[in-house]
């Protein structure tokens, strides 16, 4: 039997003529790969987390590596929808040392607020080509971003009171009656 070999099989690709700009289409291939860097970053915090006996935390993470990997899908959605076939490259190396959670929480946030102003360049660049719709769709992430933040920067915020006041500053907070 004449059994064909994988490089006997032609797909043949259509034309690229995506309905964004070049800039735009480079936009999103730099974003989808900042959000697969968050979903490896929150996969080692969980990992981090879980094997030091956090279980709680380490959900919250798990949970924020399928956020994360959703908001690069949406990316990758919104790119097809413009005819632009997006490229997903190789996640760049990261070495994640943490050294206690406090170190886990202010890498999480530094990374969230590192994520914010990217897309502020994003939103920036779009409404300078004035491509309403992508700015449209670049400020659900902006939205998106108000809530991660204040996440880690609330737990911060506890830790930071911990250092200072020791736990009994939560035991006293939870008799607290509003
Ligand atoms: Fe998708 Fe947390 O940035």
């Amino acid at each position: 039997m004449d059994i064909k070999k994988p490089t006997d099989i032609r797909l043949r690709t259509k034309a690229c003529n995506p309905r964004i700009s070049e800039a735009i289409c480079k936009r999103i291939d730099f974003h989808i790969q900042a959000e697969h860097e968050a979903a490896y970053l929150y996969k080692s915090a969980y990992a981090w987390c879980d094997y030091n006996g956090l279980f709680k935390a380490a959900e919250m993470f798990k949970t924020h590596v399928s956020e994360e990997l959703s908001h690069a899908d949406r990316l990758i959605s919104y790119a097809l929808d413009k005819d632009y076939k997006p490229c997903i490259e190789v996640i760049r190396k990261q070495t994640q040392e943490f050294k206690d959670f406090k170190d886990v929480i202010t890498a999480a946030f530094e990374h969230e607020k590192y994520v914010t102003s990217i897309y502020k360049e994003f939103a920036d660049m779009a409404l300078k080509e004035k491509d309403f719709v992508t700015f449209e769709f670049v400020s659900w992430y902006l939205k998106e971003q108000v809530e991660e933040e204040a996440l880690f920067q609330n737990i911060l915020d506890k830790i930071e009171m911990l250092d200072r006041e020791g736990t009994g500053i939560f035991i006293l907070e939870e008799e607290l009656e509003f």
